[in-house]
């Protein structure tokens, strides 16, 4: 039976928002499919789960410009193993980043592409999202929801796919609205606006 496993490549896995669009993504899958979530203990395990799947998407944010460290070590650990195992699973890619612009995802997607490449693995395509922390608790929700829906059939139908999406709001009102966010969540936590510009802040 055909295998399809998604992995979370956030290092707050349980409660990231890579979880969240995981939930949406395994809604819309018809096909069954398997969430893992990485950990630096678990990664001989999904490796494994991973080589003898017929699909895999990797789903993480943007992390300073770049994919996870978690996720990188698991690249790393898998290339090695990887030459015990002839069969290769098609990958896709969900990615989040909290700028508004999905372009900061490119040089991430860029990376996992020529990892794709290099070890034989075929490359499914790229759902990348900007604003992808706060869209789904915006009024834009339904509009990155229609295109994990969309993922969800290009990955049934084994299609590339490649769609971008982010909040079709300006820079300027982003900014605005994640200042006004971050002051009312400190100070629900008792903090500031000006203790949250230290570096003493936890
Ligand atoms: C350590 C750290 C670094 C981040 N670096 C970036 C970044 O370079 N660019 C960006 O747009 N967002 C960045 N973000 C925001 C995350 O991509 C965003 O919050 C994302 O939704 C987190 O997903 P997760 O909950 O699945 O980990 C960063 C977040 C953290 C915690």
């Amino acid at each position: 039976m055909d295998q399809t496993i998604i992995i979370n490549g956030s290092h707050r896995a349980p409660l990231s928002n890579s979880r969240r669009y995981t939930k949406y993504l395994m809604k819309f899958l018809k096909t069954d499919s398997t969430e893992l979530l990485l950990n630096k203990n678990n990664y001989d395990e999904i490796s494994k789960e991973l080589f003898s799947a017929q699909t895999a998407i990797l789903v993480f944010p943007l992390y300073v410009d770049c994919i996870p460290s978690i996720l990188l070590g698991f690249l790393n650990r898998l290339e090695k193993l990887g030459e015990k195992y002839k069969s290769r699973p098609t990958v896709y890619i969900i990615i989040n980043c909290g700028f508004i612009e999905n372009e900061q995802n490119e040089v991430a997607i860029s990376i996992i592409k020529f990892f794709l490449k290099k070890n034989g693995f075929k490359y499914g395509g790229v759902l990348s999202i900007g604003s992808g922390e706060a869209i789904l608790d915006s009024p834009f929700r339904g509009m990155v929801r229609g295109k994990i829906k969309k993922m969800a059939q290009a990955i049934e139908h084994g299609e590339t796919i490649c769609i971008k999406t982010q909040m079709p709001i300006s820079k300027w009102f982003f900014v605005q609205a994640g200042n006004k966010y971050w002051e009312i969540k400190g100070s629900s936590h008792g903090k500031t606006k000006i203790e949250m510009k230290t570096m003493e802040i936890k």
